[in-house]
């Protein structure tokens, strides 16, 4: 797993993690109930699968099946073909239809528990999308259905194209949040049932759960997650320049968002997610006419990026107590562009796919054609640097979803600026020697400033020294359940600048900051200004203040 060919890989690896997962996943107290009823499972699964086996009897179905003629095999996931690591499925009649990846080639495609529907339902779907234990169907109301598909048991026979379905117990929600109790009472005043928003680009089922195992923070630390697993519905919206998610223990639904690459201002043209990994492709034009790409990854759920308060996160870098996490979390990576040779082009289809253990463990891939105009994927390991392609004989491609000759050769689209500088700052109490300058760095009035905007004041002491200080922050649990849209903000400062001699800089995080690296703050946003100010010790109270941009 330590690999050296992980030339992306944005965390360290700490070898003495192993013993601290080890230790976590098989020893931590409030694990063992769970631990009790995986091992049930463990030993009633085998023994229903035998009873089904001795008395020959598959489940009965309606019969109903689509020959692999009719749905060829597909390498890619597309809105309405979806793969995780067990099963196809495919969305045909409005319907799901689907078969063991393990089946023969020239195995037939059945529906999906028993009928295809969800339950009692007979609204035709239009999408589906699958990662994991978790499986997704948009219906055409547009509403969201999810289930899990870890009790479908199917036996396979790599000789023969006969497969049978053996159980098949799929319970489908429309309901989101379903945390016990609590969701009772909430979905009494608020529409439980999770709509996708208008004319959305791309919508992703994720699920990082036992098959991932854990995940390695940006300190190279474990957090082992087996037995109950981040579900997460990722979706890209209708211009392609944001990113929503909900997640079954949030009320708020698709009042989640992860900011997009560069700023917020990365358009992209379509999205893929896998075990909370988010992929985002857009192709476009150089000013030659030729064929470019620029593609990123994130590992960032509500988890990991320190969002869900039921879980301790740090800023502090040097916290080594296990399952603590440290914050911030991955930031966006710019995975190497495909480079395009001679006939070679893409589509906009895209997938990833988890393959393991560790958010390292994910493979991407690509629909297009190679350097001789043959059609199969681009694919690569997420932290590898170089791109394979496999050729695909069969793969059928229609010329319109490549990218067209007509596309205006000015390179990538860009969104709209969403985070600004705010210059002039004033900073009480006034130090001794002052400031040259002071700016609060890409600020967004949008809400939530989570890691993907890099939100900072810089500090520009009398001599010239900058001083960057990170101002991060996370949802509020009032934002969870959408009381507000309050954030917990915290000033960081890197602890470098303690170790550093300059006088002036001691005295700034002396006089201001009491020789402290993190501060919860407060951040006002007026219409006339915008006021950062600490939240505890009033003894040593500071404001920065920067004047509202009035437009
Ligand atoms: C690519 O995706 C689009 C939109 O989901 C779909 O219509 C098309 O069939 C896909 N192409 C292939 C070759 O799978
Ligand atoms: C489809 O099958 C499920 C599971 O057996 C059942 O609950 C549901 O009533 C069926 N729906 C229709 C429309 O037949
Ligand atoms: C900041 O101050 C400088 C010089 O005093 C001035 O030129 C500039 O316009 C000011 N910027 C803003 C945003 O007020
Ligand atoms: C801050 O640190 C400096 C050394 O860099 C020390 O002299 C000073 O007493 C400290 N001040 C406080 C308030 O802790």
């Amino acid at each position: 797993m330590n690999d050296e060919s992980d030339v992306l890989r944005p965390y360290p690896i700490d070898s003495s993690q192993d013993k601290v997962f080890r230790k976590i996943v098989f020893a931590k107290r409030d694990l063992i109930p769970r631990i009790t009823s995986i091992l049930l499972h463990i030993i009633t699964y085998p023994l229903m699968i035998l009873s089904k086996f001795l008395s020959k009897k598959s489940i009965n179905e309606d019969g109903e099946e689509k020959s692999f003629l009719e749905i060829g095999p597909f390498y890619v996931s597309t809105r309405t073909n979806a793969m995780d690591s067990k099963y196809f499925y495919v969305v045909r009649d409005g319907k799901i239809w689907f078969k063991p990846i393990a089946a023969h080639p020239h195995a037939s495609w059945k529906l999906f528990n028993k009928n295809g529907s969800i339950d009692n339902t007979k609204i035709p779907l239009i999408s589906v999308s699958a990662d994991g234990d978790n499986i997704l169907a948009v219906d055409q109301n547009q509403i969201i259905h999810y289930a899990k598909s870890n009790e479908v048991i199917c036996e396979v026979s790599f000789d023969c194209p006969q497969w049978k379905v053996l159980e098949s117990r799929v319970k489908w929600t429309e309901k989101w949040f379903n945390m016990d109790g609590v969701s009772l009472i909430v979905n009494l005043f608020k529409n439980p049932i999770l709509k996708s928003l208008p004319n959305y680009r791309s919508i992703a089922m994720s699920h990082k759960g036992h098959d991932t195992m854990y995940y390695t923070d940006m300190k190279g630390k474990k957090h082992p997650d087996p037995y109950v697993g981040v579900t997460t519905i990722y979706i890209l919206n209708d211009d392609g320049t944001r990113i929503f998610f909900a997640d079954p223990w949030l009320q708020n639904k698709f009042d989640n968002e992860l900011t997009t690459p560069e700023d917020g201002q990365f358009k992209a043209e379509t999205m893929a997610a896998s075990a909370s990994t988010v992929f985002l492709i857009q192709r476009a034009r150089n000013e030659y006419g030729k064929e470019i790409n620029k593609i990123f990854t994130r590992f960032a759920d509500f988890d990991s990026i320190g969002s869900n308060p039921a879980l301790r996160a740090t800023y502090n870098q040097n916290n080594i107590i296990p399952l603590i996490r440290i914050i911030p979390s991955e930031d966006w990576i710019e995975q190497p562009s495909i480079s395009l040779d001679e006939k070679a082009r893409l589509t906009k289809n895209i997938s990833i796919l988890q393959i393991g253990w560790g958010q390292n463990n994910r493979q991407l891939r690509v629909q297009g054609q190679n350097h001789l105009g043959q059609n199969g994927y681009f694919f690569k390991n997420i932290y590898h640097a170089k791109w394979n392609f496999q050729v695909i004989n069969d793969m059928i491609i229609d010329e319109d979803e490549f990218s067209s000759e007509s596309v205006p050769h000015t390179g990538f689209e860009r969104g709209p600026q969403i985070a600004f500088d705010y210059e002039n700052g004033s900073l009480q109490p006034n130090v001794i020697s002052p400031l040259q300058k002071l700016t609060l760095e890409k600020f967004s009035h949008r809400g939530l400033n989570e890691r993907g905007l890099h939100t900072k004041l810089v500090l520009v002491l009398n001599h010239g020294f900058k001083l960057s200080i990170p101002l991060y922050a996370r949802r509020g649990w009032k934002s969870l359940l959408g009381i507000s849209h309050e954030n917990i903000w915290k000033l960081v400062i890197p602890l470098e600048y303690f170790a550093q001699d300059d006088l002036y800089l001691k005295e700034i995080l002396e006089k201001i900051f009491h020789n402290r690296s993190r501060h919860s703050v407060y951040v006002y946003e007026r219409k006339d200004q915008i006021l950062i100010t600490n939240v505890y010790f009033s003894r040593y109270k500071f404001q920065f203040i920067f004047k509202n941009k009035s437009n």
